[in-house]
């Protein structure tokens, strides 16, 4: 969808932006280990079917994406953008008469930087953005079952399990959104900052005079 194509989320850690063209080259290199592909339950794709894919998270009303950055290492503008890529994280809403309801789907990508908080600080981002900005009532997840990391994480935000497909081999976690939940979202969220992403890119390199009128926009 395009309601977060200059959208650019500040967390403590991380920065949540948009999926651009510039980002797929990264992304396409994380998707053809075979072990995220187990673990994200992904099919391995070619370069041209992963821009259009890229392509089609930004088309699609029903899909919603963003690249997850390195807060510390973006401020620093020698870096190009793709080096500050760490995984990326998504909302699909899966009722078509009902916009209300969303699978949630996370994934850090980079094996350095697991299990130091990042998980937690972007599903929160992304369960603040999904209810305030999409109006999502009801989060679900599909998790393998060997993936103890991710079931763990999404049971300490309450999912809870409705479902396990034998053939699939995964659980199906689900969280409702009450006014209780919501508001406790946006306290823990006090952080949060939303930003406009191209301002914030190009005045991260005018910085340096880095000239970023070759930065391939969508
Ligand atoms: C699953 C994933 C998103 C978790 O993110 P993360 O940054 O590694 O996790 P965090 O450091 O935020 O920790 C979140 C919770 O996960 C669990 N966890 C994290 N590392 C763990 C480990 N090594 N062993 C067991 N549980 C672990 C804990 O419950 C932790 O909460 P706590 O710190 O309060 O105890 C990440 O590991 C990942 O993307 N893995 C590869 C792709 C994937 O599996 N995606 C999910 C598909 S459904």
């Amino acid at each position: 969808m395009r309601i977060n194509e200059n959208t650019l989320l500040e967390g403590k850690q991380v920065f949540l932006v948009p999926y651009n063209a510039d980002h797929v080259p990264r992304y396409h290199q994380w998707m053809c280990s075979s072990e995220l592909q187990k673990l994200t339950a992904s099919e391995p794709l070619t370069l041209e079917q992963e821009y259009d894919m890229q392509r089609s998270w930004r088309e699609d009303d029903d899909k919603c994406t963003f690249i997850v950055l390195d807060k510390q290492r973006w401020a620093d503008p020698l870096f190009q953008e793709q080096e500050c890529m760490v995984g990326d994280v998504n909302i699909f809403l899966i009722e078509p008469n009902d916009p209300s309801v969303a699978e949630l789907e996370i994934m850090i990508a980079e094996p350095n930087y697991r299990g130091k908080g990042l998980g937690k600080e972007v599903t929160h981002m992304m369960m603040c953005y999904g209810v305030t900005k999409l109006g999502i009532r009801k989060f679900e997840v599909k998790i393998g079952l060997d993936n103890k990391v991710s079931i763990a994480m999404f049971k300490k935000f309450n999912f809870h399990e409705v479902s396990v497909s034998e053939v699939f081999q995964e659980v199906t976690l689900e969280l409702a959104v009450d006014e209780a939940l919501r508001d406790r979202l946006m306290e823990d969220m006090s952080f949060l900052q939303e930003r406009e992403y191209h301002k914030a890119q190009e005045s991260r390199h005018t910085a340096t005079g880095h000239d970023v009128t070759n930065a391939r926009r969508p």
